[in-house]
């Protein structure tokens, strides 16, 4: 090839950047405009059902030769940052409505100052206290909600108690120990086998589980629960909530788990079948749910379930919600599934607690735009 050749072309691709420039410039105004209704009418920058739907067109559109997954790949830089730039929008939107009186911006806590807090060991990537004291904040509660990084989990039940703590997340890998230690625990606690909530009632502490009605809203959102199928693989302290959720809705389990005695014990507790992880080859169902952690950040190349099964679900769902596509979810859709990731589960059992302890309904859709836009920038 000659010099010139070489040089012509590298001129085309510089005219042809500057162009789609001008348009992504052009796309992220109107991306602004719209994140400015999106604040006006308090709703959520996050919108998952548009995001497909974009996928989706873009996909019916493209004459190659790019490929479907490289489209996905640049498209989904373009709608991060979209989102981003909207997340700015709602945030300076709050921000007005604490200057303007409408919701409290009380900083320094006062011997009034409710406290709650978040159990756990470890707790600092906890996105609880982010998700809370939005919550606080914007309905002018005054609370404080801290991250507690338990080295001593009966001197931190004693100390909830001494300190006045009025209500706390219990997180890995104190769901079951708690239970112990508490004064009383509530029939969903219970069933399920852990606790992920404390409520200071006078001087006792009463145990009770949202991670189960988290993991429903989750699943609702794809497909009905009651008379489906739903392949659970994982045996831990999040697939008990799950199987619990799943059962306590009229929908079938079977369980799929690496260790046998883990998942034979599980499926007998919610009168589920179960199959050694090693044979997910002979089990199907509507819905396919990973509850255990292959996948997470940072071993984001691995899935615990073969590419190949997939296409027997209708659905999948991954409880992970960092990254917020796991090679799972990634598979799962060019199977031609319908996913979600575990975001709506953690928000929702959060919003569940928050309920409990403050009998207010919270803002969930910032509360949802707070967590996301926190995943995408750490
Ligand atoms: N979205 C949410 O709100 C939410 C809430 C809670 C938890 N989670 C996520 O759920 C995941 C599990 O949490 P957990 O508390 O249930 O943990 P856990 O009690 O430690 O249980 C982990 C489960 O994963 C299985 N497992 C781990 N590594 C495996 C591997 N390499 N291959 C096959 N199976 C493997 C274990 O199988 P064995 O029995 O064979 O050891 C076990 O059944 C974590 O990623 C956590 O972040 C999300």
């Amino acid at each position: 090839m000659s010099k010139d050749t070489l040089n012509n072309l590298r001129r085309k691709i510089e005219n042809l950047d500057v162009a789609l420039l001008k348009l992504l410039n052009e796309r992220a105004e109107v991306s602004v405009q719209i994140g400015k209704l999106k604040a006006q009418d308090g709703l959520s920058v996050y919108d998952r059902c548009r995001e497909e739907a974009i996928y989706r067109y873009l996909a019916q559109h493209s004459q190659g030769p790019l490929k479907i997954s490289d489209i996905n790949k640049i498209f989904g830089e373009i709608i991060s940052v979209s989102r981003k730039l909207q997340s700015s929008i709602a945030c300076n939107e709050s921000e007005s409505q604490v200057k303007s009186g409408s919701v409290s911006n009380k900083s320094t806590p006062s011997g009034n100052t409710s406290v709650y807090g978040i159990m756990g060991n470890p707790v600092a990537h906890s996105m609880s206290p982010l998700m809370h004291n939005a919550a606080f904040r914007l309905l002018g509660i005054d609370a404080i909600y801290l991250p507690f990084e338990v080295k001593d989990l009966p001197g931190a039940v004693a100390g909830m108690r001494a300190l006045q703590i009025r209500g706390a997340s219990v997180t890995h890998p104190f769901k079951t120990r708690v239970l112990e230690l508490i004064d009383e625990i509530d029939i969903t606690a219970k069933k399920v086998g852990a606790v992920n909530t404390l409520v200071l009632e006078g001087d006792s502490i009463y145990g009770t589980n949202t991670d189960w009605a988290g993991a429903v809203r989750s699943i609702e959102g794809l497909l009905p629960i009651k008379n489906n199928h739903f392949v659970v693989v994982g045996a831990g302290g999040a697939a008990r909530a799950v199987v619990y959720g799943i059962t306590r809705k009229g929908g079938k389990v079977t369980v799929v788990n690496r260790t046998r005695d883990k998942g034979l014990a599980l499926a007998e507790t919610f009168d589920a079948s179960f199959a050694p992880l090693v044979d997910i080859v002979k089990v199907s169902g509507d819905c396919l749910i990973n509850t255990t952690s292959v996948g997470m950040y940072p071993k984001v190349e691995e899935t615990p379930v073969p590419q190949g099964v997939l296409s027997r679900y209708k659905a999948v769902v991954d409880i992970i919600y960092n990254p917020f596509k796991t090679r799972l979810l990634k598979e799962a859709e060019s199977a031609g599934c319908m996913v979600a990731n575990g975001l709506d589960m953690f928000i929702f059992q959060g919003v569940e607690q928050f309920k409990i302890w403050t009998g207010e309904e919270p803002p969930v859709q910032q509360m949802k735009d707070l967590v996301v836009e926190e995943l995408e920038t750490t």
